[in-house]
């Protein structure tokens, strides 16, 4: 069996291009002792992506040159000789940009496909839902009658925020890019309403939307959305720092937020938050992530690219470009 891989051939600068990668094709190895083969069927694509392509200290180490990309993934244990997988189990882990992956079972765990599809535990059920779950509960302290703001709010981490706000009896405003997105989140998702970033002026539409301050600003894209947030805190406001997806193309240091002194005025805080912190509490977010689902109190989207490996670098663009709706995976 050959095994098709994307390996990092160069760091970009600014936006990716498709000769910052190299595809090799190898043999897949025999498992040895302690270890499985899975066959990857859906590569989780993510923002954070960009960040480990940078050289440099960060909260992960970059990703080699040369090495296959970093990467969640789902698929099917097809050989084992690990204590704990069988043959046939599903599974999601770090599997990195591939088709098959020799894995020694650590951060794999199994799922189950007769409660939710598999690109799913990559989505609601997997990291961006852990990090919107504790995102919110454990750095946003969210109470009832809070107004929360939410950016890339119809994202895999932004639109399940915006729905643990409302379960949590929030007044909730998501901020997206483009009509579609923000009707999806008032209409389909509850949120009470939404700003079309490219549409409107995010100052003014907070403004109106927020008229007692935010209380919970879940940033997931930094620069001018921050700063505009940042302008509309209420007295204690809690702002979480997940994501600012506006800056990782940069190609000269972003600007810090002129008006970050609303922190003192409003006693406000600013958190940056890693979920691979929460490793050890996966179980707790998810079980409950999955009791909502059940219940039908959160709606879960994926969307699932048809591609195949040699699609990988084009995927990826969709969400710099926000082509994406939902989770975006890549099945293979
Ligand atoms: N801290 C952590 O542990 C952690 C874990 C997971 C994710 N994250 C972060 O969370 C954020 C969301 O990740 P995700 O996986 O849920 O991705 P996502 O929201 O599903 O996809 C990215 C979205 O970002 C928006 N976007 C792209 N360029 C933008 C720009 N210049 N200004 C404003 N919005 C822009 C696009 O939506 P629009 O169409 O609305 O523009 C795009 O669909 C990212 O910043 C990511 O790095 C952090």
């Amino acid at each position: 069996m050959m095994n098709r891989q994307v390996r990092l051939a160069a760091r970009p600068v600014g936006a990716i291009k498709r000769t910052d990668w190299s595809f090799t094709q190898e043999a897949v190895a025999e498992p040895r002792e302690g270890e499985m083969v899975v066959k990857i069927s859906h590569i989780s694509l993510d923002p954070a992506m960009r960040g480990w392509m940078n050289e440099g200290k960060s909260y992960i180490p970059p990703v080699e040159i040369g090495a296959v990309m970093r990467a969640g993934g789902a698929g099917r244990v097809i050989a084992s000789k690990h204590p704990g997988f069988r043959e046939g189990d599903e599974v999601a882990g770090n599997f990195g940009v591939q088709q098959y992956a020799i894995s020694d079972g650590k951060g794999v765990r199994k799922v189950d496909t007769s409660f939710a599809p598999l690109p799913r535990y990559l989505g609601a059920l997997g990291m961006p839902g852990m990090t919107a779950y504790f995102g919110l509960l454990d750095i946003g302290k969210p109470k009832p009658g809070d107004t929360v703001v939410v950016s890339g709010a119809a994202g895999a981490v932004g639109s399940v925020v915006g729905q643990i706000a409302k379960i949590k009896e929030c007044r909730v405003i998501g901020i997206a890019g483009g009509a579609d997105k923000c009707r999806y989140l008032v209409d389909e998702l509850g949120f009470d309403a939404a700003i079309d970033y490219k549409g409107e002026d995010v100052k003014d539409a907070l403004k109106r939307h927020c008229p007692k301050g935010i209380d919970i600003y879940f940033d997931n894209v930094g620069g001018e959305i921050l700063e505009a947030a940042l302008a509309r805190l209420a007295l204690h406001a809690r702002i979480v720092v997940c994501g600012a997806i506006s800056q990782y193309n940069a190609t000269s240091p972003p600007k810090g937020p002129a008006n970050y002194l609303s922190l003192l005025v409003n006693r406000a805080s600013m958190t940056g938050m890693v979920v691979f912190d929460y490793a050890d509490r996966y179980k707790e977010g998810a079980t409950e992530m999955a009791r909502w689902i059940a219940a039908g109190k959160l709606k879960a989207r994926e969307d699932v690219v048809e591609g195949g490996i040699d699609a990988f670098p084009e995927t990826l663009l969709k969400l710099f470009k926000g082509e994406n709706f939902g989770k975006l995976v890549l099945a293979l």
